[in-house]
């Protein structure tokens, strides 16, 4: 069998599949996250460490070592791990939601040139959260720390190098960075330079499956785990939770609503990314590219307004009753919208101080009508972010959908009418990103040869099609909707 390890925000995810892709075995352990001041996150990569092996050896003692074939990694994507000569951790990790750098970010776009010009070698803006604004931060504010990074890691990769004591990345984890020539899948040496880094302190990048190095004996006493097991690259969690959706190929595009939104597609081809309003990144094979948009408002507005209502609903007022409701008020919610930038926004729009609103409001309304508004704004909020797509050339004809909400019914049904199209659920999914890294070992043990024939096995559970007359309503909606971000943006100020 194959090993998955996640490191995720809160919770390291391990899980074994079969050769038929089975889980057969899983574990987790939390962490905290530690935020010494406004906007800060930081993580002690130790924590990850103990965690890692603590699942890890939870699992093999379900399993017994010998089936153990290979170990894939993935992890949460953008943080930043500084290692001095020894390889000791200097100070603890900067992470994708640690907001401290976004003047840095803005300094090293103008060092290069400005945004066309890091467009051109990135693909990418250098947003706040990725890792390459943090170099500049570190050198600004703890000038020490800075002089003594020898090398730098993402949290996966910190992992490895304890299992293995390779330094080693992969393409989709390093695109991450901002500093990775996306389109020729190697780091870019201008944006090196802007970062003020050396080739010496980046890790080797590897294709998503390849096999970085061996388990060292000592990790593999301590786990229960043959020495010299293959560890294979593995992948940033947000483009690998696309590649456990069974997506690697235009044509479908993967939903994940959770707290927040993610819509991630693939392409043979690195598309453009003329405005810079989505994420592109290497794929999880060597000829596949990968795009996203994070929505930081996706279950979360409906969320909030379940939390808010529950004081006075004299008890749980739950998802399921609040979903009820919307789902009996009628598509468009008798004219009520719902901007749902309660958190600021990252894509459609790149909007750090949005905020959200409700447009429309008369006495008619109630309930139900606020819950529908809030479930559509979120949805149709989503919608942009597939215009964003068909922009950067990957239309597509049919979704999958994974994530919390979609346990519920409502949701789904919602999703199909908003967006026009098929959704379907699949397996595999929400297991989350542990499932495509146990994919990914998998091809580099050799059991599937190719990463096509290994999601060969995420199947379809169910299929929800769009309701012809509710779709006609969203489609009529849509673009009064898209445009209220432009109109309001100046009231955000
Ligand atoms: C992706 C992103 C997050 C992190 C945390 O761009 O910021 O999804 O990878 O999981």
């Amino acid at each position: 069998c194959f090993i998955g390890i996640d490191i995720g925000t809160s919770t390291c995810k391990t899980l074994a599949l079969d050769a038929d892709g089975a889980v057969v075995a899983h574990a987790s352990a939390d962490y905290p996250l530690v935020t010494p001041r406004p906007g800060w996150a930081e993580q002690d990569p130790e924590l990850w460490w103990q965690a890692a092996a603590a699942t890890v050896s939870a699992v093999t003692a379900q399993l017994g070592a010998h089936c153990v074939e290979a170990i894939g990694l993935t992890g949460q994507m953008h943080g930043l791990v500084p290692l001095d000569e020894e390889d000791r951790v200097i100070r603890p990790a900067m992470l994708w939601c640690d907001q401290r750098a976004a003047p840095q970010c803005q300094a090293l776009t103008r060092r290069v040139g400005g945004l066309p010009a890091l467009l051109a070698l990135s693909s990418n803006r250098m947003l706040p959260g990725f890792t390459g604004g943090k170099f500049l931060w570190l050198a600004e504010h703890e000038p020490d720390a800075f002089a003594r990074m020898r090398r730098f890691l993402n949290p996966k990769d910190y992992l490895r190098l304890r299992m293995t004591g390779v330094h080693a990345t992969d393409v989709s984890d390093a695109s991450g960075t901002g500093l990775l020539d996306v389109r020729r899948r190697r780091w870019s040496p201008e944006l090196l330079a802007a970062a003020g880094l050396t080739d010496e302190q980046v890790p080797d990048v590897f294709e998503s499956t390849e096999v970085t190095g061996g388990l060292a004996p000592e990790v593999a006493a301590a786990w229960g785990l043959p020495a010299g097991l293959p560890v294979v690259a593995g992948g940033g969690d947000s483009v690998l939770q696309t590649t456990s959706q069974g997506i690697v190929e235009a044509g479908s595009i993967g939903i994940t609503i959770g707290t927040a939104g993610i819509v991630g597609g693939a392409a043979r081809r690195c598309p453009d990314n003329p405005g810079g309003l989505v994420q592109v990144s290497c794929g999880n094979a060597p000829d596949r590219w990968h795009v996203m948009g994070v929505s930081l408002n996706a279950g979360g507005s409906f969320q909030w307004l379940k939390e808010t209502l529950e004081p006075l609903a004299h008890g749980e007022l739950g998802f399921d009753r609040l979903a009820a409701l919307a789902g009996s008020a009628p598509a468009g919610a008798a004219g009520l919208m719902f901007l749902p930038y309660l958190m600021g926004e990252r894509c459609p729009h790149v909007a750090p101080d949005g905020r959200g609103a409700w447009v429309g409001l008369t006495r008619g309304h109630g309930l139900g009508h606020m819950a529908r508004a809030v479930m559509e704004g979120a949805l149709l909020n989503m919608r942009a972010i597939l215009d964003l797509f068909a922009e950067a050339g990957l239309a597509c004809d049919r979704l999958r959908a994974s994530g919390g909400a979609t346990a519920s019914r409502v949701w789904l049904e919602l999703l199909a009418d908003v967006a026009g199209r098929p959704v379907a659920t699949v397996s595999g999914a929400s297991e989350g990103g542990a499932f495509g890294a146990a994919l990914l070992a998998g091809v580099g043990a050799g059991h599937w040869p190719s990463l096509d024939a290994a999601v060969g096995v995420v199947h379809e559970t169910g299929r929800v099609d769009p309701d012809p007359g509710r779709a006609r309503v969203y489609d009529a909606i849509h673009p009064i909707h898209k445009s209220l971000y432009a109109t309001l943006r100046a009231t955000f100020a």
